[in-house]
């Protein structure tokens, strides 16, 4: 089994069902509320384990009801939370917006998130004996950089997401193999609009980048290669909610199994087009068997 930590946030998702999203100003009427288990890093651990993966969690959820709901649902999928700790105060929260294309507009409040500013010894072994390190950017960039140092300095591999995106130190873009953004945050981070012009602009921070680009697919560029597009399935999205994090953790295991690229872009797509399907974040989130029959 591919041993993969995931460095990462926990929230709990307060998600909104409305046909159109209210402009600045509007107040608009919606159609159903749900409180989903959520955070990138959450998220990506529970479509890391459901593909297969020996996924542990690292991060801290807060002394709240939420955190013993959001721990119970991790422990649920398999996933090792004794480094998942639990800080005093709320834990994160995201205020989520999902219109009728399955859209959604999200506003994160760190709360218990926030405290992990660095990490510990246990941290760093967990780190140490895994074959993938998964980040993103709802945790402290000061622990952020650290873990990847961490996995670097031992040979394990890194995927970042960076979302939501901010500039990313050389200490940090120095420590990451496989560089993860969707196509907003890769022209935030480049200034290049176009996809193609952005993933061979990063290529000069990393050596392999993934520009994901929704319905479309997504844009694999990799040093001393060209740049391949891999389309997505076609699907009727009902809550885009998570699929970025399903394919991140989808294609985590691939990886760590060494399969070729192409398959391992090809199952982690298929996962993500199953999310979009059903509403949430985690709850969507694809089992193998899912994955392998789509
Ligand atoms: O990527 C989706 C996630 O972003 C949601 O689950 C929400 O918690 C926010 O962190």
């Amino acid at each position: 089994m591919t041993g993969i930590a995931v460095l990462g946030s926990t929230n709990m998702d307060l998600v909104a069902y409305v046909a159109r999203a209210p402009e600045p100003g509007e107040t608009v009427t919606g159609r159903e509320f749900r409180t989903v288990p959520g955070g990138k890093g959450a998220n990506q651990a529970v479509a890391a384990a459901r593909a297969g993966g020996n996924v542990t969690m690292i991060g801290a959820v807060g002394d709240d009801v939420y955190g013993a709901q959001l721990r119970a649902g991790l422990e649920h999928a398999g996933i090792d939370t004794d480094l998942l700790h639990t800080a005093e105060g709320p834990s994160g929260t995201a205020h989520i917006v999902v219109d009728d294309t399955g859209a959604n507009s999200i506003v994160v409040i760190p709360g218990a998130n926030g405290t992990v500013t660095a990490i510990g010894p246990g941290e760093m072994a967990a780190i140490a004996g895994a074959d993938l390190l998964l980040l993103q950017l709802e945790l402290p960039l000061s622990a952020v950089v650290e873990g990847a140092r961490v996995a670097h300095a031992q040979g394990v591999r890194t995927i970042l997401t960076p979302s939501p995106v901010l500039p990313l130190p050389s200490e940090l873009l120095d420590c990451v193999d496989l560089l993860i953004p969707n196509q907003h945050e890769a022209a935030a981070l480049t200034g290049f609009a176009d996809p193609l012009a952005a993933a061979r602009h990063l290529l000069s921070q990393v050596p392999a980048v993934i520009v994901t680009l929704g319905a479309k697919g997504c844009l694999y560029a990799a040093r001393g290669g060209e740049p391949v597009l891999f389309p997505a399935p076609e699907v009727t999205a009902v809550d885009t909610t998570g699929a970025g994090d399903t394919f991140v953790g989808t294609l985590a295991v691939a990886l760590g199994e060494r399969r070729p690229v192409p398959e391992a872009l090809a199952w982690a797509s298929s996962a993500a087009a199953l999310c979009v399907q059903r509403p949430g974040a985690s709850a969507s989130m694809p089992y193998r068997t899912e994955i392998d029959a789509a």
